[in-house]
């Protein structure tokens, strides 16, 4: 039987596809990352990743995409995911997810990270750590043929044993030549999640957004994109794409500079 998720076995050759469109978007994250600062405003980081993008002749999957007007999402303090650039100034005590999508040769490499601006408060520095320390602990849980549910069956003790709580309305996806695939990649356990399996060749994000307070998101009636905790309690989010191989998970995002795998914030 051809079931959907055979589809989305890729060849070698697509693999090598994925790789250099995840090598890629990491050099991007290394490009952007010095430069997140106090004093720049969002709108000023998009257009970093506007020009080194299109300078190379790629393209920011975000930009067009549902209507998004931009070409990453920046998602400061309470503001759970999708938020919009704009005019907004970072501030000394400030967390920002940066979070970009970029199309290489016709396949995507999608990842964030969540940025603490300066010196923050414990509460706001605990929750950065916590959904770095998240998006590690799922992708050192999977093996190959693994159960979807394994991620979130790393990430909702952990997250909830810190006080924290996880975002279910948000979840990740299987990438490829197209931004969102099945399946979905939920960051809790769910029926669905119990019975889709991780096969060699497969690839799929792991992205956890995790609440300070309560796991309750709102999006923005004005915008239609840009999603907040219900609470207004901060929430931070990390983002990698991951291959599945026949040896177990492979990271396709990784970057130079950034945060690696035991960082303390
Ligand atoms: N990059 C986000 C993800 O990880 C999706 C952003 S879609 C947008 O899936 F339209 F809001 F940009
Ligand atoms: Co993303
Ligand atoms: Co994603």
């Amino acid at each position: 039987m051809l079931t959907k998720q055979k589809k989305l076995i890729l060849s070698t050759s697509q693999r090598n596809s994925m790789r250099r469109a995840g090598k890629t978007n990491g050099e991007l994250m290394d490009f952007v990352r010095p430069q997140i600062k106090a004093g720049i405003t969002t709108n000023e980081i998009d257009k970093l990743v506007h020009d080194w993008t299109y300078q190379r002749g790629h393209k920011a999957a975000t930009l067009g995409y549902q209507k998004f007007p931009k070409c990453c999402c920046t998602s400061v303090n309470e503001v759970i995911c999708h938020g919009i650039p704009d005019d907004y100034v970072l501030q000394e005590g400030d967390i920002v997810n940066v979070d970009i999508t970029t199309i290489v040769d016709g396949w995507h490499g999608d990842q964030s990270e969540t940025f603490i601006i300066g010196q923050t408060s414990e509460e706001r520095r605990a929750v950065v750590q916590c959904a770095f320390d998240c998006m590690h602990l799922a992708i050192d849980a999977l093996t190959p043929g693994c159960r979807v549910a394994t991620i979130g069956e790393a990430i909702v003790p952990e997250a909830q044993g810190r006080g924290f709580s996880v975002v279910r309305e948000y979840v990740g996806h299987g990438l490829g030549r197209q931004f969102h695939l099945d399946p979905s990649i939920p960051h809790f356990p769910n029926k669905q999640s119990r019975i889709d399996r991780l096969y060699p060749g497969m690839c799929f994000t792991v992205e956890p957004m995790i609440n300070a307070g309560a796991r309750y998101a709102k999006s923005d009636k004005v915008d239609g994109w840009t999603v907040r905790t219900k609470d207004g309690r901060p929430s931070a989010q990390f983002e990698h794409s991951v291959l599945m191989t026949e040896e177990g998970p492979e990271i396709l995002t990784l970057t130079q500079d950034g945060p690696q795998k035991g960082h303390q914030f």
